[in-house]
């Protein structure tokens, strides 16, 4: 053959796996519910807002719904699934039970959608879409959803328990836990960057404020108010002590400050010297960046396993597997 047969014997070889070759994963998309549901997104966001505006916690409620969704055998709406007499799921997984939050809201988004378009809009994606729109709401910027996956017919409450990131890691153990789901040490610290809105509970920074050294005295002080020593357990604080509903980069200013809540929030700063406070530091001076690369971690971690083409199946109410 000549170089010219050759190369159009490539071109025609590219063309077919293009259009024809079996693709080793579908694909998410953008525009997935472009013709099989216009108002899909529409009808999502206008939900999140006014959810965010009557408590503006919910607005990160629900972006942590789409992490602890992702992070338990993919994306697959599993956490949204009750427990039943015969099946147990992941909602009383140690790091849900009492924790987790905004069925409600995912039910009221579920219900609008099945009004205008039936059986269409997963509860997958109403995680994935809910998680950006709360982000927007409370001040962050965008970033397209890629969409298309569908539901799970299963959950896993043991699953949950081991992939879900402690607290109480240091950040070698946070590192492994994110590079075990495909993640960079970079993208960590920038999802880590979720922890700007939102609310913790007294028994999870607890031992921190009260045993901990690389912690600011003051701010110590004024949670010991909050948490005692014992009892209260209940008890919420902000994780992001000085701007706790608007999605900014002060999560890494207050760690520079040594103001982070969770003792592995603080793992991500130590002092200047840590393998990961240079990153710390210039999402704190440059907000820009953070979002850039929050939005990007958020498209890699919604792509994590999801259900597509025939798997699974489009739920009609989140919190069960379709009858029959
Ligand atoms: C890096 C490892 C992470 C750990 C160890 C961790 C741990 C926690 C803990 C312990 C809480 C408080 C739970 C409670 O009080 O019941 C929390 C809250 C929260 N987390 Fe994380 N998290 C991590 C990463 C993430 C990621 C990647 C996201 C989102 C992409 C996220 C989003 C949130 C949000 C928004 C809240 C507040 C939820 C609310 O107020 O309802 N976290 N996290
Ligand atoms: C549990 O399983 C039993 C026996 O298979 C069935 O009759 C019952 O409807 C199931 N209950 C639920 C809540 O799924
Ligand atoms: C979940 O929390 C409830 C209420 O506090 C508690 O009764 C139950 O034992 C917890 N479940 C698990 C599996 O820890
Ligand atoms: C981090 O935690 C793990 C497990 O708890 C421990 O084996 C390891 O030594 C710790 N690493 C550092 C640097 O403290
Ligand atoms: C602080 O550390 C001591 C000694 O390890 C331990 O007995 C105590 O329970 C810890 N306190 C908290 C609040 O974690």
């Amino acid at each position: 053959m000549t170089s010219s047969q050759v190369i159009v014997k490539l071109c025609i070889t590219i063309f077919f796996l293009i259009h024809y070759g079996p693709p080793a994963s579908a694909q998410l998309s953008s525009t997935f519910y472009s013709s099989s549901c216009p108002k899909a997104l529409s009808t999502i966001k206008s939900a999140v807002n006014s959810a965010v505006a009557k408590e503006s916690r919910m607005g990160a409620s629900l972006l942590r719904l789409h992490f602890h969704d992702c992070f338990v055998n993919g994306c697959d709406g599993s956490i949204l699934l009750d427990d039943t007499a015969n099946f147990t799921g992941e909602k009383t997984a140690a790091p849900n039970n009492n924790s987790v939050r905004g069925f409600d809201v995912v039910d009221t988004i579920k219900s609008n959608l099945e009004s205008i378009c039936p059986g269409v809009v997963s509860c997958a994606d109403i995680l994935a879409v809910a998680a950006r729109d709360s982000v927007v709401a409370l001040g962050g910027s965008t970033w397209s959803v890629l969409l298309g996956r569908r539901d799970s017919t299963t959950a896993s409450l043991s699953a949950a328990n081991s992939n879900i990131p402690s607290p109480f890691l240091n950040l070698s153990g946070l590192i492994t836990a994110f590079t075990n789901k495909g993640f960079t040490t970079k993208e960590m610290v920038a999802l880590s960057g979720s922890h700007t809105i939102g609310q913790a509970r007294c028994t999870l920074f607890r031992s921190r404020i009260y045993n901990e050294t690389n912690i600011n005295t003051a701010y110590a002080t004024s949670l010991k108010s909050k948490c005692p020593s014992s009892g209260g357990d209940n008890n919420l604080s902000p994780l992001d002590t000085t701007s706790p509903t608007t999605f900014d980069s002060a999560y890494y200013t207050n760690l520079i400050n040594n103001k982070g809540l969770l003792h592995s929030d603080q793992q991500l700063y130590s002092g200047g010297s840590g393998s990961t406070d240079s990153q710390v530091k210039s999402y704190s001076s440059n907000s820009a960046t953070f979002f850039t690369d929050f939005g990007n971690a958020m498209i890699t971690m919604g792509n994590l396993s999801p259900l597509t083409g025939t798997s699974g199946q489009i739920r009609t109410n989140c919190r069960k597997v379709n009858s029959g």
